[in-house]
């Protein structure tokens, strides 16, 4: 299937790795003109070395924390400067935060909210009125399954999540005049660094079964208790449907919280 989307300047935040570098190889591997973000300089460096080595592409990369305002509208002024456009902004910087309203801290939610919120409205600020003007525009944000079914292991990303969602269809309202396209995946569990550093140390604390075992196993275990698939996802399995949504194929879903999870409900 042709997606239309050749030539079209796709942004990607948080893509030196997991989800957001295979979103980056999608979009680049469908003759988009690519930008990844994230906030160290080396890791961005690997992250285009990667990309160019599996497509033959190269990606533009700038240093930004996107949960800061004057980094995002840096850098969005550096891409219009060099690419006089976005099209697609795909808003992936995030992380996983385990634990519940009791036994979470305040800087805990403060961090998360930072990355995973203020992340999205700095983008979407800067970004919509640019795509507005040119009246075409495709926004994904990447959110999670707990978003729609929330678990208390995983209380803050989930509040978030759900936010998010919300924050995606208020958006897809006030953008779908000027052909501008706006939904969210709420993401299963998919395997990255993010999973291996943030939810498999709280899944050996809570889970004393699975305490002892080596990372593989528990991931294993846990794809086919708690995935109808029998399975994690992988990176790619996102990234192509960020792609679909983002594409001139897509002109008619817009609002939606696309559930990519392998039928799960829950993932620890
Ligand atoms: N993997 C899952 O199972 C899963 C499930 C549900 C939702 N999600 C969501 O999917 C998204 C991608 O997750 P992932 O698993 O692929 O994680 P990952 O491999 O850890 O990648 C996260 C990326 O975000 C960047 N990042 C983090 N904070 C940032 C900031 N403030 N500004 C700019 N970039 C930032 C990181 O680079 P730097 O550290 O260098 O900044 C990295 O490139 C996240 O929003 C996550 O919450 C993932």
């Amino acid at each position: 299937m042709d997606l239309g989307i050749k030539d079209k300047v796709a942004f990607i935040t948080g893509a030196s790795s997991g989800i957001g570098l295979s979103t980056a190889e999608a979009f680049v591997k469908e003759g988009a003109r690519v930008i990844i973000c994230g906030r160290n300089q080396e890791k961005l460096e690997e992250a285009k070395k990667q990309i160019k080595q599996n497509t033959g592409a190269e990606v533009g990369a700038y240093a930004c924390d996107t949960s800061k305002f004057d980094q995002v509208e840096k850098t969005v002024n550096q891409i219009i400067k060099e690419y006089q456009k976005i099209d697609i902004l795909i808003n992936n910087a995030g992380k996983a935060q385990a634990g519940g309203v009791v036994d979470a801290k305040p800087e805990d939610w403060q961090s998360m909210i930072d990355v995973k919120i203020y992340s999205l409205i700095n983008t979407c600020k800067l970004i919509a009125p640019i795509m507005k003007k040119n009246k075409w525009g495709r926004i994904v944000n990447m959110s999670s399954i707990g978003g729609i079914y929330p678990n208390p292991k995983l209380t803050i990303s989930h509040g978030l999540s759900a936010a998010i969602n919300n924050l995606t269809r208020s958006l897809s309202l006030d953008l779908a005049p000027y052909n501008i396209i706006a939904n969210a995946i709420g993401i299963g569990a998919v395997r990255t660094k993010n999973w291996e550093e943030n939810m498999l140390p709280k899944v050996r604390q809570t889970r004393e079964d699975l305490a002892n075992l080596d990372d593989e196993v528990i991931i294993k275990q846990l794809g086919q208790e708690m995935t109808p698939v029998g399975r994690f996802g992988k990176p790619m399995e996102i990234a192509q449907i960020a792609c679909f949504l983002c594409s001139e194929c897509n002109g008619f879903v817009t609002g939606s919280v696309i559930e990519a999870s392998g039928g799960a409900d829950k993932f620890m």
